[in-house]
């Protein structure tokens, strides 16, 4: 009870029940879907997804109540790593489509009510964009376009070595020698993703014109991607050794990451970029949204958010409960990584719920199959926004991929032993939409990443025909959001035992909605009378596919008899 009694405080020192009054901007009610083109919808046939697959797709995005589609890159890019190594801020690559092929999307979208956020991804470019190639040769203005250092020689041998000790997030040294410029130039992901130098104000306006050349052309908003990653310690000092002991000495988890990750200069520039939307915005007085891609230790992330004065992104990805449920998915745990992200926001703070993306294995291969519904039910229940990554809707689980189909770069860079400790292939498979070739993803038989052979049962045609699919479930999630309570209530959150976790969202003068759900493997009863503001008596009002209740159907506060994996959103009424 006391545990309650701090989660209100807190929740009001949030200034959550004040919210009450207050109208909510698109990017905070809606659900925001992460589309990972290569794999969402083929249109042509050569087995990679494309602009008017998407295009294609987006009744159905509508029809499920999704109002902001993320698109992760679709730029010119030699696909290294898949559209993440940018060789034109300003083109689209052809394997995607047009520029016609875009502006017609997006209007489509337009059209239909949907935001359309692109990414941008600003660390890095390809090595084959042209300030990359001119920078090799230092031709003006972009000699230092790039990070470029000399090498150190070792006194004992005589050889040239790298500056630093600095280590790639895809393994090994982050720094590559070019042969015809004589020096080292810096990259944090892969040796074909050179990191752009924002110490040059070139590069800063630059890239300004970048995001307002995507503005000018109407998309409504930024998932700014890597972000930790823009600046580097300028004295290049060596990072210590981190205190991961299963970590190789080539590993990104072999040191520390103060020196190369989360540098004060970072939060100035992601403030500056916010200042630059805002012009935008004001011009005809919708906002235009970025949210920032941050791995990071919490107090670091939630910097990223910025203060009122000068505002950072309209918020940071809280990814806790992917990052911070390994030690395991205890309800426990689930409450302290709620409390985690709701007790450290900054003052107006707005809250969000990321439990997937193109870079972390599957819901339903990470927590367990018979956890798809209750996974939806917190990112959805929760206050603030929800992401959805493209699949998880469904409940669509990891494929396995052997070495030889590895595509990923981080997993080719680890090798044939360790590249599954690595690999991101197996959550970027195809979507599956039906029972057909391809599942129904392409015309093609054989595609970028081979279609999960699960396709012929897990698919949504099938789940479009079953009253409780994960589909219908997460349908009904969607459309719960628009609830009041849900969009502006408080939050107590309890973890009732091991395996049950309970949260109650409560405003007033409207109903009361509490999610229960067991995380165990074992059968559990719930009493929730913990929470002393319910009546007697709940109203089931979505129940997960495996929890055997129905919807309408009544249960006892003190008494709910839930089967491992089952969830339950329900209802007090108000009188
Ligand atoms: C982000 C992306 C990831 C990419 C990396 C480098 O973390 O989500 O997919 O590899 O940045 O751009």
């Amino acid at each position: 009870m006391e545990r309650l009694t701090v989660s209100l405080l807190l929740v009001m020192l949030a200034g959550a029940p004040t919210r009450q009054q207050e109208t909510l901007d698109w990017w905070q009610t809606t659900v925001l879907y992460q589309i990972y083109p290569r794999s969402f919808k083929d249109s042509n046939g050569d087995g990679i997804g494309d602009l008017n697959g998407i295009k294609e797709k987006l009744d159905y995005i509508k029809e499920t109540g999704i109002g902001a589609v993320w698109i992760s890159p679709i730029y010119k890019s030699p696909m290294v790593d898949f559209g993440y190594d940018i060789s034109d801020f300003r083109d689209i690559d052809p394997v995607y489509g047009t520029m016609e092929d875009f502006i017609s999307l997006k209007d489509k979208m337009k059209e239909l009510g949907i935001k359309l956020v692109m990414d941008f991804v600003p660390n890095h470019s390809s090595d084959q964009h042209e300030w990359f190639k001119m920078s090799v040769k230092k031709v003006e203005p972009y000699t230092d376009y790039y990070v470029w250092v000399d090498g150190k020689i070792d006194p004992k041998t005589g050889e040239r070595q790298p500056p630093n000790n600095w280590i790639s997030v895809f393994g090994g040294s982050a720094w590559k020698w070019n042969e015809e410029r004589g020096q080292y130039y810096l990259h944090q992901f892969a040796v074909a993703q050179p990191d752009l130098n924002y110490r040059n104000p070139a590069v800063v306006k630059e890239m300004n014109d970048v995001l307002r050349f995507w503005l000018e052309l109407g998309v409504d908003g930024f998932r700014i991607d890597a972000v930790p990653f823009l600046f580097e310690d300028d004295q290049l000092q060596d990072e210590q050794r981190s205190d991961v002991e299963t970590a190789l000495p080539t590993d990104h988890s072999y040191l520390q990451h103060d020196l190369t990750q989360n540098l004060e200069e970072t939060y100035d520039l992601v403030k500056q970029w916010r200042q630059l939307v805002d012009q935008e915005s004001a011009k005809d007085g919708i906002t235009r949204a970025m949210m920032i891609e941050a791995y990071a230790p919490i107090e670091n992330t939630m910097k990223y958010y910025g203060n009122s004065s000068e505002p950072g992104g309209h918020f940071p990805f809280n990814f806790l409960l992917i990052t911070e449920l390994r030690k395991g998915f205890t309800a426990q745990n689930v409450e302290d990584v709620i409390n985690q992200w709701m007790d450290n926001m900054p003052p107006g703070g707005w809250p969000n719920w990321v439990v997937g993306n193109h870079d972390n294995k599957r819901v339903a291969s990470r927590f367990g199959k018979d956890l798809v519904d209750a996974v939806n039910m917190l990112v959805m229940m929760l206050p603030g926004t929800a992401v959805t990554y493209n699949g998880e809707e469904i409940g669509m689980e990891d494929t396995f991929i052997s070495w030889e189909q590895t595509k990923d770069p981080q997993a080719l860079n680890a090798g044939e032993e360790r590249y599954e400790l690595f690999t991101r292939d197996p959550e970027r498979t195809p979507f599956q939409w039906n029972d057909s070739t391809s599942a129904g993803f392409s015309t093609n038989p054989q595609t970028w990443l081979p279609v999960n052979p699960n396709y012929k049962t897990l698919n949504l045609e099938a789940q479009l025909l079953e009253p409780w699919s994960h589909y219908q479930v997460y349908k009904h999630l969607v459309a719960t959001r628009s609830a009041d309570t849900i969009q502006k209530g408080g939050l107590f959150v309890k973890a009732l035992s091991d395996a049950v976790l309970a949260f109650v969202r409560e405003l007033e003068g409207s109903d009361t909605y509490v999610v229960v759900m067991n995380l165990g493997k074992e059968r559990k009863i719930a009493d929730l009378t913990v929470f002393d503001s319910l009546y007697q008596s709940l109203t089931v009002h979505i129940p997960s596919s495996n929890s055997g209740f129905h919807q309408g159907q009544s249960v006892a506060t003190s008494k709910i008899n839930l089967p491992p994996g089952a969830a339950l959103v329900l209802i007090s009424q108000h009188q």
